[in-house]
């Protein structure tokens, strides 16, 4: 397994394009499934979930071709079983997303069901029982979500709490369903707002995403198109914290401002001079220390449990005492533990996490447990004194398309080392 190490102390400069976004590709990815006819993607992230998504589609039959600019082919008229097995469910949990569109489409499907993560329990009960409610018939046996429908029956459902893998998957069950279909508390994400798009040009017929109701209109057909994914505001809002952390200057390019407004709220919270264009966003926190800063998750428009390490990495080093609170899920402090290894002042109650800023955080080998609590520990190791080695960087793979070359085209001094 690759190790990164990182020599921390160098204020970082410059520019960063921001690749597509791993949470819009895995649905569209899933969304292919519903066409007729091939559909390609363009501006895919070159991440390990999407090579497992890949594989996932490839294992039911589905011919999916790559060419070298990522552009993905997926053409599922050669499908052979509607089938996602426990050991790729087990490895990423968005393979559930295949449900939906595989019910809906071929009338069954069998989907192991995910278990537990490093992060949460992460049930899945929403997604079953909004399927239920379009009239399918689903049996958990043998820890896979079994689940048939000749034809789905639009309805309204009220979803219990906000969730944006529950409202994709319900969506694109819709897309074929008899009848219109109302999606009430729907998750606002713009991960969600891509994909509405992408059915949409495949022939969907979805009003209101982005809003907290979502209308389904279901049609008999869908047919391939082209489609490009959005920018991932996660992975450029990760980098603009990089900047801050560093007391330097950094742009990312090719990114949607208005997706990053609660993160630019918080770093200029922070001190951080932020600028924005069309499609770029600069932070700049040359000669300052950052201030400490209160952060609480809650689904989109509110700030991201998919920022909250990195911003606890902030307030490490910041001016203060800041507080991260965690609403979303449950587990998701792990960084908090490392951090503390690398000198960090972080008292841990419940779900929030009270933390002293301290002038120097200083190197240590530290381990990723999940993917953005990794993309934290890279934040602290860029800026302790001496040299931070990180194991377990498959976690970052998942999510981040090659972050030691785009950090070290900043100026980091960062490498993989294979282990
Ligand atoms: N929940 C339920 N029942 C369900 C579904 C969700 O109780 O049936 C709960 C969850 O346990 C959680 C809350 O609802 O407490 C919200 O979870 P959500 O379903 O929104 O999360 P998700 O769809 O599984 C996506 C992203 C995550 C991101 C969350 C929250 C993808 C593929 N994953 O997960 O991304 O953290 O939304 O924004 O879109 C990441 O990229 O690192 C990542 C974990």
């Amino acid at each position: 397994m690759d190790k990164l190490q990182i020599a921390g102390g160098i204020a970082l400069e410059g520019e960063v394009r921001v690749s597509g976004a791993k949470n819009a590709t895995l649905p569209i990815l899933a969304g292919a499934l519903l066409a007729e006819g091939p559909v390609t993607i363009g501006n895919v992230p070159h991440l390990q979930d999407v090579t497992t998504t890949i594989e996932l589609l490839g294992r039911m039959g589905v011919t999916v071709t790559l060419d070298e600019h990522m552009r993905i082919e997926v053409d599922a008229s050669t499908i052979r079983e509607c089938f996602a097995p426990y050991d790729l469910v087990k490895t990423m949990r968005a393979s559930i997303l295949v449900l939906g569109p595989l019910l809906a489409r071929f009338g069954h499907a069998d989907v192991s069901l995910p278990g537990g993560c490093a992060i949460g329990a992460r049930p899945v009960n929403i997604h079953v029982a909004g399927l239920q409610a379009l009239g399918a018939a689903i049996h958990i046996e043998g820890g896979y979500i079994r689940a048939r429908a000749e034809r789905l029956r639009g309805t309204r459902l009220v979803l219990d709490t906000v969730t944006v893998t529950g409202t994709e998957n319900l969506m694109m069950a819709a897309t074929l369903a008899e009848g219109t279909t109302v999606i009430e508390n729907a998750a606002r994400e713009p991960e969600v707002v891509d994909l509405a798009l992408f059915l949409n040009r495949m022939g969907a017929k979805i009003s209101g995403a982005g809003t907290d109701r979502i209308a389904i209109e279901g049609v008999r057909q869908l047919r391939g198109v082209h489609y490009d994914v959005l920018p991932d505001r996660i992975e450029g809002g990760t980098y603009l914290v990089a900047g801050a952390i560093t007391a330097g200057r950094v742009r990312i390019k090719n990114t949607r401002p208005e997706h990053l407004e609660a993160v630019i709220m918080k770093l200029r919270e922070a001190g951080a001079q932020v600028g924005c264009g069309d499609s770029w966003v600069e932070v700049d926190m040359r000669g300052r220390r950052p201030r400490a800063i209160d952060v609480r998750t809650a689904p989109y428009p509110a700030f991201p449990t998919d920022m909250q390490a990195q911003f606890a990495a902030l307030d490490a080093v910041a001016d203060g005492v800041g507080t991260v609170v965690e609403t979303i899920f449950e587990n998701r402090f792990m960084h908090m533990l490392e951090m503390r290894r690398m000198g960090a002042e972080i008292r841990l109650e419940g779900n929030t996490a009270i933390i002293h800023g301290v002038q120097r955080l200083t190197a240590a080998p530290v381990m990723a447990t999940d993917l953005r609590a990794s993309a934290s520990l890279v934040l602290a190791g860029l800026v302790a004194e001496g040299q931070t080695e990180i194991e377990r960087i498959y976690h970052i793979d998942r999510g981040y398309e090659t972050i030691e070359e785009k950090l070290a085209q900043l100026g980091a001094r960062i490498r993989r080392v294979p282990h």
